[in-house]
């Protein structure tokens, strides 16, 4: 019988805090699609200012902040966009940009550490003589982390080079920063400077701060007013949003701060991970652990993650042979040891069911 369940599958999972209802419950409301929900209006308000920018507008998911912000920039038929191989937009978010956008893309490799090199994005720019045959290049997309590179943070210095290429082109520079506190705080670098050479950034609020929904985007007025048309548009237009506004903003000020600790924890299980036979960890920056299971154990990892589950640890299989666990504020230190000491049976087990 389980008696206790820790969630490692993503934070996305998180419930919300009693402070989270608190302000929930007594949230100041009005209809948000006309443009008077305070509660909204002061969500927006401390994000364009965390991040540097003029304007913020809040969106239902991270996914609708990515595609608004893309449509927003390639608002004219034929244009493309160069982002990573490995990225959030090109494989999980249903192609959107083009089956909704009509935006075509224009992949270029994603290293081991998230980064695309920057000579291989300026090759990807299509030279505007070849209009009669070629899209028109208008956006680059970064994503920090970088999700599916294990959670790793991208510099400002590469997020400014990758700026300042743009600019050269003329084309604009979208952050997909679902996690850039994350980044932040791994970093050490203020939020604000991290994005200070993107167009856009897209942030979630509820992956790693805990928040129960929402992303925001944040750019500059202009983009921001176009954003918020295409928001009604897609049918994001929320009236008394400011409910979970509200839970947003306690998120914002509660949560940022113990995003370290999340990663510290991150590492914790990592090192003992690291110090199992058969189980090789990816380098750790922020709260995405990667583990590889070695040839020779032979379990595959949706064997594992079974027999984890029969513990009350849930992870998520990444591939036959990679497991993925992500850290939230949910988590505790003891809940880490706990995992761990789940993984030693499950690898254990698996090995004797398979007579090794
Ligand atoms: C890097 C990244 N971008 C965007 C998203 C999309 O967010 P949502 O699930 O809110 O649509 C996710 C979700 O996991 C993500 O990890």
């Amino acid at each position: 019988m389980v008696t206790r369940t820790v969630d490692l599958r993503s934070d996305t999972v998180t419930k919300p805090t009693e402070a989270m209802r608190a302000a929930m419950a007594t949230a100041e409301v009005d209809d948000d699609v006309l443009g008077y929900d305070p509660t909204a209006f002061r969500l927006e308000t401390e994000m364009a200012k965390r991040m540097g920018k003029e304007a913020a507008l809040f969106v239902p998911s991270g996914t609708m902040g990515n595609l608004i912000s893309v449509l927003t920039h390639c608002d004219i038929r034929g244009s493309e966009v160069i982002l990573g191989d490995n990225c959030h937009i090109f494989i999980y978010e249903n192609g959107g940009i083009s089956t909704i956008g009509g935006v075509h893309p224009r992949t270029v490799k994603n290293n081991s550490d998230g980064t695309m090199d920057l000579d291989l994005i300026e090759a990807a720019i299509r030279d505007p003589s070849g209009e009669i045959v070629y899209p028109t290049t208008r956006l680059i997309c970064l994503e920090n982390t970088h999700a599916n590179s294990g959670g790793k943070c991208l510099s400002a210095e590469y997020t400014d080079q990758v700026g300042e290429l743009a600019k050269k082109h003329d084309l604009k520079l979208h952050i997909d920063g679902a996690r850039i506190f994350n980044s932040s705080v791994a970093l050490g670098v203020p939020v604000d400077r991290l994005v200070r050479a993107a167009d856009s950034v897209s942030v979630c609020l509820s992956k790693g701060i805990g928040a129960p929904v929402g992303s925001v985007i944040v750019g500059s007025k202009s983009f921001i007013a176009k954003a918020r048309r295409l928001r009604k548009t897609l049918g994001g237009g929320m009236r008394q949003v400011g409910v979970i506004a509200a839970a947003a903003l306690v998120a914002l000020q509660e949560n940022v701060g113990k995003l370290e600790s999340d990663h510290k924890k991150a590492r914790l299980l990592a090192d003992g991970l690291n110090e199992m036979k058969g189980l090789r960890v990816d380098p750790v920056e922020t709260n995405i652990v990667y583990v590889e299971i070695e040839e020779g154990l032979h379990i595959s990892a949706g064997k594992i993650v079974k027999n984890l589950e029969e513990r009350g640890i849930l992870v998520m299989d990444a591939s036959p042979s990679r497991i993925r666990i992500v850290l939230h504020h949910q988590i505790s230190a003891s809940d880490v040891q706990y995992a761990l000491s789940c993984f030693q049976h499950a690898v254990k087990g698996g090995q004797s069911e398979n007579g090794n």
